[in-house]
């Protein structure tokens, strides 16, 4: 087999911890020696050691010549960097094949060397491109201590998110839909406007699928929210956070959504009169909180795309037609074609009856 066949096997190993390995990487390791598979593991959550402490301590007669190969890199901390390169200097491991390096890790810019003295061979770059994609949410946050942000979108062919009343209730298919809640449990939050929550109702929670939930986030300027409303009495997983002004923050109120176990974030208003989204990004990010998946509605895209902090979006387009309705975003301020934002389409498959197409910004 070649490198690249067996970093694929990496790869498929590593999605087995998404949504619990957060903020950590994914990662699956396996070693090969003399064109066999002589042991593998991959991350299962954000408590377990690296992998490769468990396989090297369980086979302690790795043979000569053998070959590491793992999508990215391990996260090792300086408490354990001589534990990890000792583990290595007594193993048969004489070379190691990774599909992307962190470059904001020790081991990159540290342990890297002290292998390679011992006489390790190492290289990437295998599958590249698909080794960055799989991680991130963790390059991303690794580089800008903020969370990697989708948009999600259900759409008619006309670009509108709901009728003329304000009904989205169902634009899209159910196999888009069970995709959305299988997407919920992969990022550590989703995200709202105020105004969603009064029209839709959404609990925001998995359900569809099996998974955990994410945290929920409600930007609400005004603590408009009612400490009775569904979201905050159903929460009993203790994962709703409300974003609102930071005026707010010593409302005698808040004692009634602190005892249903919300959470509060408080950041300033921009000039526009709505919360400043670049400060939420960086508190959040303080919170370790490593992606989010934005769920509408329309005012809230208009916002994070005219920011420019959508890091992808995805689009779910139902063959219908509304004509009038609410469109995916406006008030952008763009009147030419020439200063339309651009995007490139990472790819596009047929959901259910729906397209749906992954966008990068150009
Ligand atoms: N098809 C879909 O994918 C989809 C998904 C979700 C929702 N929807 C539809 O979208 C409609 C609701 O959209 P909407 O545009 O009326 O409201 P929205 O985007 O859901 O919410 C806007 C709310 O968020 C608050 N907010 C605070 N900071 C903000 C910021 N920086 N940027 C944007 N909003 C901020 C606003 O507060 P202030 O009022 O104080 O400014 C306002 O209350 C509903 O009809 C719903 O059915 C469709």
């Amino acid at each position: 087999m070649q490198d690249e066949s067996y970093i694929q096997i990496t790869l498929q190993m590593a999605e087995k911890g998404k949504g619990a390995v957060s903020p950590l990487s994914l990662r699956g390791v396996i070693i090969v020696n003399d064109g066999k598979i002589i042991a593998a593991e991959f991350l299962k959550d954000r408590h377990s050691e690296q992998p490769e402490f468990n396989l090297l301590s369980k086979c302690n007669n790795i043979p000569n010549g053998s070959i590491l190969y793992s999508n990215i890199n391990p996260i090792i901390t300086s408490r354990d960097e001589e534990r990890y390169v000792a583990l290595f200097r007594n193993s048969g491991v004489k070379k190691m094949v990774f599909g992307t390096l962190d470059n904001n890790s020790l081991f990159y810019n540290k342990i890297a060397k002290k292998l390679k003295e011992s006489g390790i061979t190492i290289i990437s770059g295998i599958m590249g491109k698909e080794s960055i994609d799989l991680n991130r949410f963790f390059l991303k946050y690794g580089s800008s201590q903020t969370p990697y942000v989708t948009l999600k979108m259900a759409l008619t062919l006309d670009g509108k998110i709901s009728d003329i009343n304000g009904n989205s209730k169902w634009i899209s298919s159910v196999e888009s839909r069970s995709m959305v809640h299988e997407l919920r449990t992969e990022y550590d939050a989703v995200l709202v406007g105020y105004n969603t929550v009064i029209t839709d109702k959404p609990s925001l929670t998995v359900r569809l699928v099996e998974g955990r939930n994410p945290k929920r986030i409600v930007l609400d300027t005004r603590l408009e929210l009612k400490p009775n409303s569904d979201l905050v009495r159903k929460n009993k997983d203790n994962n709703l956070i409300i974003v609102t002004d930071k005026k707010n923050k010593d409302l005698p109120k808040l004692t009634k959504y602190y005892e249903a176990g919300v959470e509060f974030v408080f950041v300033p208003v921009n000039s526009d009169g709505m919360l400043d989204l670049k400060s939420l990004m960086r508190k959040l990010g303080r919170m370790k909180i490593t992606s989010i998946l934005v769920e509408g509605g329309g005012r809230v895209f208009s916002s994070f795309i005219k920011n420019k902090l959508d890091d992808e979006i995805l689009l779910f387009i139902a063959p219908k037609l509304l004509c009038e309705g609410i469109p995916l975003c406006s008030g952008l301020g763009i009147n030419s074609l020439s200063k339309a934002y651009k995007f490139y389409m990472n790819e596009v498959r047929k959901i259910g009856e729906d397209a749906l197409i992954r966008l990068m910004r150009r």
